[in-house]
């Protein structure tokens, strides 16, 4: 199987967990956008609307037909889909390769449930091998980059590249990643950080992997059991 079929593969596990006539979260990425396409061939219009978590995935959302709400009318969501750039075995992340991680964390904070989906070679038994992205309120760039180094990191601002936000990426390579809700709520303080993409403190409660063997799931010990609905 080649990785695109895996994503493919997990995305798909993914959409019997979805219930008819709810607002679903969305979130960004390759894997995602297998997601957006099969929800809307599977289930159309019995998805009331989604709530996005990028410009990117709001227009092919839009595109398919599913309406997209803001966060704001929507309220408490009861599922949230995304992927990952790395997961750890206790389901926390490394998001924000794509550059969406402040509003993937908004909407993973306001939904009930986050499933999230991704090829097996996600897994990882250490965070910090993908460079950890850090979405900086520009002026404070350079300041931030200092405590990123004074952490132990190199950060390097992500070129050519502006969030949906207005703002930069700083990716910090070389972590090694043991405490990983330390490290958010560290960096979660450093002035001019607008957000990283640790998602510790709100890690997912599943993971569906894609593999050569067929779909592995992972649940987050003390997560809520989570159970495929009958479509
Ligand atoms: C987007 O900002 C990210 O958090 C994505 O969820 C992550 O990069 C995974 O992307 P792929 O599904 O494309 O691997």
């Amino acid at each position: 199987m080649t990785p695109e079929d895996k994503k493919r593969a997990a995305a798909e596990a993914a959409v019997d967990y979805v219930k008819v006539d709810t607002v679903i979260g969305v979130g960004t990425g390759s894997t995602v956008n297998h997601f957006i396409d099969l929800l809307a061939a599977k289930m159309g219009d019995r998805i009331s609307a989604a709530v996005s978590s990028s410009e990117a995935s709001s227009a092919r959302l839009l595109a398919l037909g599913i309406p997209v709400v803001d966060l704001n009318e929507a309220g408490q969501l009861d599922l949230y889909v995304d992927g990952a750039d790395e997961s750890n075995e206790r389901l926390e992340l490394i998001k924000g390769g794509g550059g969406a991680l402040t509003r993937e964390k908004i909407v993973a904070a306001a939904s009930r449930e986050f499933i999230c989906i991704a090829d097996d070679s996600k897994l990882v038994a250490t965070l910090g091998e993908f460079p950890l992205p850090v979405e900086v309120i520009p002026m404070a760039r350079e300041l931030v980059a200092n405590e990123l180094r004074a952490i132990g990191g190199t950060p390097r601002l992500r070129a050519d590249f502006i969030t949906d936000n207005g703002n930069q990426i700083l990716d910090v390579h070389g972590l090694q990643i043991d405490d990983a809700l330390a490290l958010e709520t560290r960096i979660n303080q450093l002035a001019g950080v607008v957000c990283v993409g640790l998602f510790a403190h709100r890690p997912a409660d599943l993971l569906i992997l894609g593999s050569d063997d067929g779909i592995k799931t992972l649940q987050r010990q003390a997560a809520p059991q989570l159970h495929p609905t009958t479509q």
